[in-house]
């Protein structure tokens, strides 16, 4: 159905897209596979019009094509739906769904039909929500299913999803995928990018791997597993396994104790519940999506306010961000687009940014020792661009997150705040970021970590806190950290089966 024969991607200081070569048959989800900086996300925009390449060809059903713009690659039958959601929240829904196309009688928006029409447009994907609200008042995961359903409707042959699992949980993973099941079926052909390698493994029927720009292979995922497939990406074997660092989960060690909070949270939003973090123990924070996991941080950070804190000497006022930061404490939050990454500075400025808001604007930190930092941290977490002056917006989505993660190690916080820490991060740097943890906790920073991730809760959590339903509802430490014990609490009894 789509064929890209020698496509070629340069920026300035990069080799976006050496060589390269990908084909997609109707009828089948094709992973799009590779590590931060790949160039996944720039062949997808080769696709759909948002670049244009510097060499090669794009065939869609044998007849050549070179769309300019996004809405004429939507034309030619080419939907994407972006990792970062680019729909508009102080739009309804419905206004989401069917801008651009609004059902009109004499030049007037026809308002019931529209809703009608977003309705129906819905409805394949079992969302029974209000579309006559702004999109902004649903979560992430909303906006994302609001997002592809847009692509599918605009676009009729072939369907890209870049990283759309990365912010959804275990239940709304499912109900997705069987939407592109049904996509599928219907004879769609559907490109499919994502780091959780599990997911690829259970929709994909063929993955092509790149590297460094460069087509590495394309294969049945039948013929491969996972290990060759993380040859493939990283070019080498996964030196250090994260089993290697994991936490040791045999006997519950005392800390020093550090930080007590009382009566955080608000009824109708989170809790309220009381939270005590040891120097040094990292506390993780389990729950599905919308289950008050992120508004728990929230009030810890003084995003919100509600609660006491205090250390060993005395209160501790965290009723502003700027307190919080006062105080040692540091949010690296989930949605970087919005509260992350500004992405018109340059890496350097982004990672010296917190800690210059700390200093105060009036003492300017001198050039030579934020070039420092962005060297330290480039080098620690791996982050792939040509240089320490390249603007944010310009690195992959992965190396934007990591760029996030240093700006908050630079502060050297005594309690660090992750909210999905590895989200949107490949596999290599997953394990590096995981080790980093270790590290600094080896060195007495608390940290509180949200995860949809078991795994990675697991390996890295002294105590797991299980969110559910606005209310902190158990705490495992020691051998009950586990899979099974974690689910089982955040599932109630009657939900195991769905939710495990
Ligand atoms: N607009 C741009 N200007 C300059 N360089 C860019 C631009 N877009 C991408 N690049 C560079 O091209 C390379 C490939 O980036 P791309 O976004 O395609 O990676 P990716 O495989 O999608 O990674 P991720 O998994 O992190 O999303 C990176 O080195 C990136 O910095
Ligand atoms: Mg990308």
């Amino acid at each position: 159905m789509l064929t890209i024969r020698s496509l070629t991607k340069r920026f300035p200081g990069t080799l976006a897209l050496d060589d390269v070569r990908f084909d997609l048959r109707a009828g089948e989800v094709h992973a799009l596979l590779g590590e931060n900086g790949a160039g996944k996300s720039t062949l997808i925009k080769c696709l759909t019009g948002a670049y244009r390449p510097d060499g090669g060809e794009i065939r869609l059903d044998g007849a050549k094509i070179a769309p300019r713009s996004t809405s004429e690659a939507q034309e030619l039958g080419i939907g994407t739906v972006y990792q970062e959601v680019n729909l508009l929240p102080n739009l309804t829904v419905a206004q989401n769904l069917c801008f651009g196309r609004e059902p009109r009688r004499a030049g007037m928006i026809r308002t019931r039909a529209m809703t009608r029409a977003a309705q129906d447009m819905l409805d394949p994907y079992g969302l029974d929500i209000d579309v006559t609200r702004d999109l902004g008042h649903y979560s992430v995961a909303i906006r994302q299913i609001v997002a592809i359903a847009r692509a599918v409707a605009l676009s009729g042959k072939v369907l890209i999803l870049d990283e759309p699992t990365a912010s959804l949980d275990a239940r709304e993973v499912k109900m997705l995928f069987d939407v592109v099941r049904g996509l599928k079926a219907r004879g769609l052909g559907i490109v499919f990018v994502s780091h959780f390698l599990d997911q690829v493994f259970d929709l994909s029927d063929r993955v092509t791997v790149l590297r460094n720009g460069r087509h590495i292979v394309t294969e049945d995922i039948a013929a491969l597993d996972r290990l060759s497939l993380i040859e493939h990406m990283l070019g080498h074997a996964l030196e250090t396994e994260v089993a290697d660092h994991a936490t040791s989960h045999d006997a519950v060690i005392a800390r020093p104790e550090m930080l007590t909070f009382r009566g955080m949270g608000r009824a109708g939003v989170v809790g309220p519940f009381d939270l005590d973090v040891g120097q040094g123990e990292v506390v993780g924070l389990a729950g599905l999506l919308g289950s008050g996991r992120t508004e728990s941080a929230e009030y810890l950070f003084g995003l919100r306010s509600g609660g006491t804190a205090e250390d060993i000497k005395g209160p501790i006022p965290i009723d502003t961000p700027r307190k919080a930061i006062a105080a040692g404490f540091g949010f690296a939050p989930e949605d970087r687009k919005t509260d992350g990454i500004v992405a018109e500075l340059s890496v350097r400025e982004n990672i010296a940014l917190a800690l210059q808001a700390r200093r105060g604007w009036a003492r300017p930190m001198p050039r030579a020792e934020q070039q420092r930092l962005a060297r330290m941290y480039i080098e620690r977490l791996d982050i792939r661009t040509s240089d320490a002056e390249k603007a944010v917006g310009d690195l992959s989505g992965g190396n934007q997150q990591k760029v996030v993660l240093a700006r908050w190690l630079a502060m050297n916080p005594r309690f660090l705040i992750l909210d999905e820490p590895t989200r949107g991060i490949d596999v290599g740097a997953h394990a590096e970021i995981l080790r980093l943890i270790h590290e600094l906790v080896g060195e007495g920073m608390s940290l509180l970590v949200i995860s949809s991730e078991l795994d990675e809760l697991i390996a890295v959590a002294d105590r797991v806190i299980v969110v559910r339903d606005r209310a902190h509802v158990a705490e495992l430490t020691g051998a009950e950290i586990r899979a099974d014990t974690i689910v089982r609490a955040i599932a109630r009894h009657d939900e195991i089966g769905e939710v495990a």
